[in-house]
Formats: C-alpha cells, structure tokens, sequence
C-alpha cells in the first residue's frame, strides 16, 4: 500500500511516524499526508505498518457488513483497508489536508467511504451509531485522552467493539521521540506515549470492558534489525507489552442488563 511521497513538503522523515510537514491544518503540529506517504514507501515502514495492521484488524473482529468509524483517520489507509473488507466505514479527522488526501486516495480506489473534518472530542453522529471503532495514534497526541474515550464509547453500539492503536511508553522508539522532544522537533515536543495499565484505565473509564491489550513492534527503529527481528514480533507480543512501540487495546461496550433495557 505503499505510495510515493510528495514533494516540496517534506522536511524531515526519519521515524515511525513522520517528523514534519508544512501542513498548517493539522490537528498534530507538523504531521501531514505527504510524510505519510514517504513513511509508508520506506522499507521500515512498510515493515512497522504491516504488523501494526494486522494487529488492529485481528482485535476488530469480522467487519464485512459492520459499520466502522476511524477516528483520526489521517490519509485513510486504514478506512480504505477496512472497506476492502466489506465494511461500512466513516473516516474523521480533524486536519482537513489529511481529510482531502483520504477523499482522494479514496476516489482513486472507487471506494465509497464517507470522510469528514471533525473533533474526536465532538463526533457529529448520535449514540450507539457504530459497531466497530478505530483510532489508531491519535491519542499520543491529545494531552488529556479521558474526553475522546468517552465520546467514542457514546457512539459505540452495546456490545460493539472499540479498538485503539498507541505509541507505547516503555520502548526504544519512544525514548527516542522524548528526546526529539527536548531538542525542539514541534511534533514529538506534543508526543504522549502511554503505558498498557494507562490505556486500560482510560477504556475502564469510559465504561467499556477490556477484551485485549498487546504490544507489537519490539524491535529499535532500524530497518536491518527491524527485518531480522520482525518475525519474532508474535513471540514477544504473547510475552509482554514492556518494549513495543505500539500497544493495541480491545474494549467492548456493555450491553444494558435487564434492569437498564
Ligand atoms: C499520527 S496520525 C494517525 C493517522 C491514522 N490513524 C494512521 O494511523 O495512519 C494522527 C491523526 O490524528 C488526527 N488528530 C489528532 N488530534 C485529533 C482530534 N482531537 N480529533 C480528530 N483528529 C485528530 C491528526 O490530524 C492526524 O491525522
């Protein structure tokens, strides 16, 4: 899936995520569609994105014929993966440059995915409006995460499933970042990364019942040991979540007892 990147935006792209853009529209200071686009044309990234996928479509569940929401859904990669299977997918996010990219890469692939600009904190659809929800590193970048949490649990269906993709705070990639953080990189200064137990409360929280919590991406930010290593990934991942880059949670949302209903 990967694309060529575009040119004369692009700065800096050394990470698993891009480091900068000129995009001023983005709710992430720095971070726009074209670095995307460079990231996922790199041999690590590719790497990196394909176990991070298959991670997050594994804790979706079956999605042919469900209605799915990503929330931060950046360029639309992931809503675009979500409809080739059959999903019914809506896509918001709050940088409108991200949105446009995501329409267009969607035309391009004649797939019909409703995209729109908006808040994680005020999404504009009623209560229980989805089965499935995704937001895949949006949260690394919100200061206080507990609003979003509570506003994807209120348009999640009863028994419907929310799954959350995060930069995980116990590893290589994410010391590296704290660091660009401290010599100045714009995005990495607003980088959050979160521990398993922080991720687990924030579901808890919002009322949903954790089904699963992993990691994935045990291996340092480097492409040659990243293709000795990724093999393994499974193996550490049944292990533990100290040591990844991404951590990956499942939550359900109750449905109402008897008393409730
Ligand atoms: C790191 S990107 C991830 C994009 C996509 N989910 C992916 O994994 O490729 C984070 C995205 O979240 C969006 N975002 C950040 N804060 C947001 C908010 N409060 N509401 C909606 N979108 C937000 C950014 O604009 C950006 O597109």
């Amino acid at each position: 899936m990967a694309t060529r990147p575009e040119s004369g935006s692009v700065r800096i792209v050394t990470d698993q995520m891009p480091i900068e853009d000129s995009d001023p529209g983005c709710a992430a200071a720095g971070l726009g569609p074209g670095l995307y686009a460079q990231w996922r044309a790199s041999m690590l990234g590719v790497m990196t994105e394909r176990l991070e996928r298959r991670t997050i479509i594994g804790l979706l569940g079956a999605l042919a014929g469900r209605s799915v929401l990503d929330v931060g859904c950046g360029d639309g990669d992931l809503a675009i993966d979500l409809w080739e299977r059959d999903a019914r997918v809506t896509g918001i996010d709050a940088s409108e440059s991200m949105i446009a990219a995501a329409r267009s890469r969607a035309q391009a692939r004649r797939a019909e995915i409703a995209f729109e600009v908006a808040a994680a904190e005020r999404l504009p659809f009623p209560d229980g409006h989805f089965e499935r929800i995704a937001a895949v590193t949006i949260l690394c970048f919100v200061e206080d995460a507990a609003p979003l949490l509570r506003e994807m649990a209120r348009v999640l269906r009863p028994g419907g499933r929310l799954v959350i993709g995060e930069l995980g705070k116990w590893s290589s990639w994410a010391a590296a970042r704290r660091i660009r953080g401290w010599l100045g990189s714009p995005l990495w200064r607003l980088g959050r990364f979160r521990t398993a137990r922080e991720l687990r409360a924030l579901a808890e929280q919002a009322g949903l019942a954790v089904e699963s919590l992993r990691g994935a991406i045990y291996y340092p930010r480097c492409a040659v040991l990243a293709r000795w290593m990724a093999p393994l990934d499974a193996r550490f991942s049944a292990m533990t979540t100290v040591g990844a880059a991404f951590l990956a949670l499942a939550a359900v949302k109750p449905a109402p007892g008897p008393a409730a209903a």
